[in-house]
């Protein structure tokens, strides 16, 4: 039985008080579902409060940071380096389409992000709307302990309600695993309703959540029928 993972991110949404909420919704929940790994990633805010949550909640829940600073600790104003995210997270979301759009990120700032990274430990969730961003990539993974996983998003379907078909995003996973021997997950309007069309197909891996992750009732929808 492949491992399926079910990634949130929340982008810059929810205060302390909702991330409380959510997680008090998770009480509930049963999250001993075998081969699912569950992976939240809230702004940096919300860290130190949602893993001590997860903690005294006992609930099977990773943690995991929307970005990571292409440099070392130090004189980085703004920055987090990826070894205070390690204080909380084991992964981190690196080349997420809206910061390539909006902050002007290119393949080669995003391959500094992976270095920083992997040098502390972190597993990566590489988010690509186009497989060309992975060919041109420079990264080097051999000497690594940490995870790659890919996240296929398709700019036309993030945040639109308009999914890729199950079918497409099979064939760009196919393509991925072709360059990189990596988990490939599908991201872009994934709902209770369509997780399984995409979770069922033979490529790919799990699905990454945006606006479906954000109410909690919704994103455990997702986990049961992933
Ligand atoms: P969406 O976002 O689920 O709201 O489409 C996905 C993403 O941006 O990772």
């Amino acid at each position: 039985m492949k491992k399926i993972y079910i990634v949130a991110n929340w982008k810059s949404n929810l205060t302390s008080a909702e991330a409380n909420s959510w997680l008090q919704r998770f009480k509930n929940y049963d999250l001993r579902i075998m081969n699912k790994e569950i992976i939240i990633c809230p702004p940096y805010t919300l860290f130190a409060e949602v893993e001590s949550r997860i903690k005294n909640q006992e609930l099977r829940i990773k943690l995991g940071a929307q970005d990571v600073s292409p440099f070392d600790e130090g004189a980085y104003t703004g920055e987090v380096s990826a070894k205070q995210i390690k204080e909380f997270a084991d992964f981190a979301i690196i080349g997420h389409s809206e910061r390539r759009q909006n902050f002007k990120e290119d393949d080669k700032t995003i391959d500094r992000k992976i270095d920083q990274a992997f040098r502390n430990s972190l597993n990566v969730i590489l988010c690509i709307s186009d497989i060309k961003q992975i060919q041109n990539s420079e990264f080097r993974i051999q000497n690594s302990n940490s995870k790659l996983i890919i996240a296929y998003e398709p700019l036309f379907a993030i945040g639109s309600g308009n999914p890729d078909t199950p079918e497409n995003a099979n064939n760009a996973a196919e393509k991925i695993k072709e360059i990189i021997n990596a988990p490939v997950l599908y991201g872009g309007s994934v709902t209770p309703e369509n997780v399984n069309g995409f979770t069922t197909m033979d490529n790919i891996d799990g699905v990454l959540v945006g606006g479906a992750s954000l109410d909690a009732q919704e994103f455990y929808k997702i986990i049961q029928k992933a």
